[in-house]
């Protein structure tokens, strides 16, 4: 398995062009499957996600190939099989949108069930809520679910659980819903823009989806979906992390191709940790201050703070002088950064979905394990600052969803290198 070997201590500075967004970019591929004719998603993100879902795709008989662009084009019309293995599901857990897509195409569907996560229980019982109420029958035998439907049917459907809206419970919804009979109604729908580029995309195809990106989501089944050309938005996720890190390392630097209105949220937080951050031609500039102060932060479903930014901005209150809290309201067991932080000098202690960080601890560098996506951008992150080598292992967590993130910064001045295992 590969390994960064990074040297900390270099302030990031430059431009950083910004990728298309992981999480919007797997459920577009799975929704292509409903289209009659093929569909082209242009400059697809460089992810190991992607291939993924691409494989999943490619073993149910669809083709899908990527041009040396970076353009992927998903040819529906060669679907053979209605099934998920187990092989490629439990590599990643958005596979479970084949689920929606493949009812709303033939009606039946057999996923593998996505098991355990790291970062915490993630339960699908809002998808099969929903998914039921469109008149799916769901059964779960040897590990996989099993969905049938003579004929979806529209309804009204209530999407709140526990920690709030479920991005995959209202994505796997929609997919089914667009050529149910009748309309759908999605009450408590997650409003992260992810969710609203899949129905974009969808109405390209034809479909007749209104109000997504708010918390009701209207869906008028039609008959049949054509195939379309789309680009994704950019990743809000991986603009956050950069932005952190540019933060975290007293640095300036300007994002090119993000969008702001997706980030108000961490453009907030940033600013009130005494980080400046400004909005110039199309860029998002963000420069580090000698001012910066301890900034408490709690993580929410979209517009709030993203849980997917959670882990960074800690490796950014842990090189801030004070004390902050962050509590995770999303995932409350995702918190496995924090031991590895504790190993480069980290002083930060945990009250069940909270953590008390003291900042302002040198940092120093050491060999650290990757635990998830989120956690291993942390861990970079710690160990730009850090004095000396921090080798991180496992980093094909971090090859799942940040498109060529060492070349992206070393050309702000990162010193940071890629071993490749043999
Ligand atoms: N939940 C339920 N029941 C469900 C579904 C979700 O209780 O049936 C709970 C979850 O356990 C969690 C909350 O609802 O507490 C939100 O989960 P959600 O369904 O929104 O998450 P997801 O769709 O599985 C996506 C992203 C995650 C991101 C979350 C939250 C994709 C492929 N994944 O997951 O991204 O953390 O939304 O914003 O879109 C990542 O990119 O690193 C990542 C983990």
């Amino acid at each position: 398995m590969d390994k960064f070997m990074i040297w900390g201590g270099e302030r990031l500075r430059g431009e950083v062009e910004i990728s298309a967004c992981k999480n919007a970019v797997l459920p577009i591929l799975a929704a292509a499957l409903l289209g009659e004719t093929p569909s082209v998603i242009n400059k697809a993100p460089w992810l190991k996600d992607v291939d993924t879902m691409m494989l999943i795709l490619q073993a149910m008989g669809v083709t899908a190939r990527r041009s040396f662009e970076g353009d992927i084009t998903i040819d529906p019309t060669t679907l053979q099989s209605w099934e998920a293995p187990y092989e490629l599901v439990r590599k990643m857990r958005s596979s479970i949108y084949v689920l929606g897509a493949l009812l709303g195409k033939l009606g039946k569907a057999l996923v593998s069930l996505p098991g355990g996560c790291v970062i915490g229980p993630r339960p699908i019982d809002l998808h099969i809520k929903g998914l039921t109420q469109l008149g799916a029958t769901i059964e779960k035998r040897h590990g996989y679910i099993i969905a049938e439907a003579k004929q979806l049917r529209g309804a009204r459907v209530f999407l709140g659980g526990p920690f709030g809206s479920s991005v995959g419970a209202t994505v796997n919804v929609m997919l089914a819903a667009v050529k149910a009979e009748d309309v759908t109604v999605i009450e408590s729908a997650a409003c992260e823009p992810d969710v609203a580029d899949v129905a974009l995309f969808l109405n390209k195809m034809g479909a007749k989806i209104t109000g997504a990106g708010t918390p009701t989501v209207t869906i008028e089944g039609i008959k049949e979906l054509h195939g379309t050309q789309h680009e994704v938005i950019p990743d809000r996720i991986e603009a956050g992390t950069f932005m952190i890190a540019a933060a975290a390392t007293g640095g300036d630097i300007s994002l090119l191709g993000a969008d702001p209105r997706h980030l108000e949220a961490v453009i907030v937080k940033l600013r009130e940790a005494g980080v400046e951050v400004s909005e110039e031609e199309g860029t998002i500039r963000v420069r580090s201050t000698a001012a910066r102060t301890p900034t408490d932060l709690t993580t929410l479903a979209y517009p709030g703070f993203p849980t997917d930014l959670q882990a960074q901005f800690m490796a950014l209150m842990t090189v801030t002088p004070g004390v902050s809290r962050v509590v995770e309201k999303i995932y409350p067991d995702r918190f496995m950064h924090v031991g590895e932080l504790a190993r480069l000098g980290a002083n930060i202690t945990m009250d069940s979905n909270s953590a008390l960080i003291r900042g302002g601890t040198s940092l120093s560098g050491a060999p650290v394990m990757a635990s998830d996506l989120r956690a291993s951008a942390t861990l970079i992150i710690a160990g730009l600052v850090a004095e000396g080598e921090t080798l991180i292992h496992r980093v094909y967590h971090i090859d799942r969803g940040y498109v060529d993130i060492e070349n992206k910064l070393a050309k702000l001045g990162a010193k940071i290198r890629r071993l490749k295992s043999n």
